[in-house]
């Protein structure tokens, strides 16, 4: 246990996550928070930060109307309240709309629904800070370049104001030290400070800012706590999201490697938040895990493979070219090879589906064999249907297993196939043209025509 988790430990907190953003910038019909990084909503990520961080409740306050962003905090944090910010009217004005959320917590941590990489362990820090007594929290950190950021004013230790870009003389606009947007309120005293605050500015907005000089008017006690930029980054057009999202793939690739994964080429490969790799799992150049997989112990996944909400068991082999889409489960031991797709299926132990195929609503059995080009056809045009293969059966190459349908325990289907009833166990289903052999025909044809079968014209 941290010395930060020991202070923070016994106290309740609320999180309220200001998620009202117009995201105009980023030209889209999705609201900003909805878009996505690392396989999950910049929402999402930040409600996922605030629960690891002891979040016993969290407010999310949206705009009017924002039922799409209302839906993705009720599915991101269950139990999560809403509430709507009827007019953009500043930042501490947003806050208050989670009045009613207010005064049962301890600490009061207010985010931006737009700055996904905040980690647990930086709101720790703001929390730790309140317990030892201070009223107001703020996080602050040095950008490069700190236009249009609220610049931080301390006398000594002590935080005395935080001044808007816009309201900055050009003394205070030359301080590095910036205001991450994150604060940090003592539940005893946060209603009162945010109603202290007017909006007597250049765009008369409450500005939650101004919370720090009013608290020291109250006699209250405001401290920063300084971070890294990218605990605060926030997102605002496309190539923001895309740099954030780089961000964020190398902490994800570092944990996979810190926990015994073997990416050979990481930066080429692309994680999910929830990605979850096993020891000694392998990953080739060029893989694309989207969220919902599993990999277990000593797979190897090769190159140019897709994977999304898929389980591959222990010691089993995917790729190179390969696609697991949602709901595949692999056993141990299983392979999966080049252009095969596998979707709704389990492939129990030791089975092999190693060249071209499509496995979709099926079950294959422990040691079976697909052969290259076999294709389930699960789907008449109206539903979806089952393909059932036993245990040590046999799918000769290019057959088509017409669901629904069963193949049993050992049975084999001869190639080139079209199975439309079920094979007995340890049968040979054969379906398809006969072959026919005309001896000397095409010796005939040629002297038919004496054109037939000549060599390519110039040679
Ligand atoms: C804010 C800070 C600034 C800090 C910067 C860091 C204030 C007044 N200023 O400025 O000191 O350096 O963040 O990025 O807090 N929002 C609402 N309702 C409103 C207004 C805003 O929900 O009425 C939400 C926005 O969607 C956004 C967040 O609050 O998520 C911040 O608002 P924004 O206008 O972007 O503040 P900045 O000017 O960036
Ligand atoms: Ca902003």
């Amino acid at each position: 246990m941290t010395a930060e988790r020991g202070l923070t430990g016994a106290r309740s907190c609320l999180a309220i996550v200001l998620a009202a953003g117009e995201g105009t910038r980023m030209r889209s019909d999705r609201p900003k928070v909805l878009h996505a990084i690392a396989g999950r909503s910049l929402l999402a990520h930040v409600l996922a930060a605030v629960r690891a961080a002891g979040g016993t409740a969290t407010a999310v306050v949206v705009g009017p109307g924002a039922d799409t962003v209302a839906d993705e905090a009720a599915r991101a944090a269950p139990g999560a309240e809403i509430f709507v910010q009827a007019e953009r009217r500043g930042t501490a004005h947003a806050v208050l709309a989670a009045r009613a959320a207010l005064a049962r917590a301890d600490d009061v941590l207010v985010i931006f629904g737009d700055t996904p990489l905040i980690r647990p362990h930086t709101l720790t820090r703001m929390r730790a800070a309140l317990a030892q007594g201070a009223a107001v929290v703020v996080l602050g950190f040095r950008p490069k370049d700190p236009s249009g950021y609220g610049r931080l004013v301390l006398d000594g230790d002590a935080l005395v104001a935080i001044r808007e870009e816009l309201e900055a003389s050009p003394a205070e606009r030359a301080i590095g030290l910036c205001n991450g947007g994150l604060m940090a309120f003592a539940g005893r005293s946060a209603l009162a400070i945010l109603e202290r605050i007017g909006n007597a500015n250049r765009k008369n907005e409450y500005y939650l800012t101004d919370a720090i000089a009013v608290a020291r008017a109250m006699g209250e006690k405001a401290v920063v706590i300084e971070t890294e930029e990218d605990d605060v980054r926030g997102i605002n057009t496309k190539a923001q999201l895309a740099e954030t999202e780089a961000v964020l793939q190398q902490r994800l690739r570092k944990a996979a490697m810190d926990a015994g994964v073997t990416l050979v080429a990481p930066e080429t490969v692309f994680l999910s938040s929830d990605t979850k790799l096993g020891r000694d799992v392998v990953v080739e150049p060029f893989v694309v895990f989207g969220p919902g997989v599993t990999v277990e112990d000593n797979a190897v996944i090769r190159s140019f493979s897709h994977l999304d909400s898929a389980h591959v068991g222990k010691g089993a082999r995917v790729g190179p070219y390969a696609r697991l889409r949602p709901g595949a489960r692999l056993h141990e031991d299983v392979h999966i090879g080049n252009f095969v797709e596998v979707k709704e299926a389990v492939i129990e132990a030791g089975a092999k589906a190693n060249h071209l195929s499509y496995i979709g609503d099926a079950t294959v059995g422990a040691g079976a064999n697909v052969g290259a080009g076999t294709i389930t056809c699960n789907y008449d045009g109206v539903a979806k249907h089952r393909t059932e293969i036993g245990k040590d059966a046999f799918i000769g190459s290019n057959s088509a297993l017409v669901a629904p349908v069963k193949i049993g325990d050992g049975a084999y289907v001869g190639s080139g196939s079209v199975i439309t009833h079920d094979v007995p166990s340890d049968a040979l289903a054969v379906a398809r043209g006969r072959q026919a052999v005309k001896e000397g025909w095409a010796r005939r044809l040629r002297q038919r025509k004496p054109s037939a079968n000549k060599k390519t014209p110039g040679k």
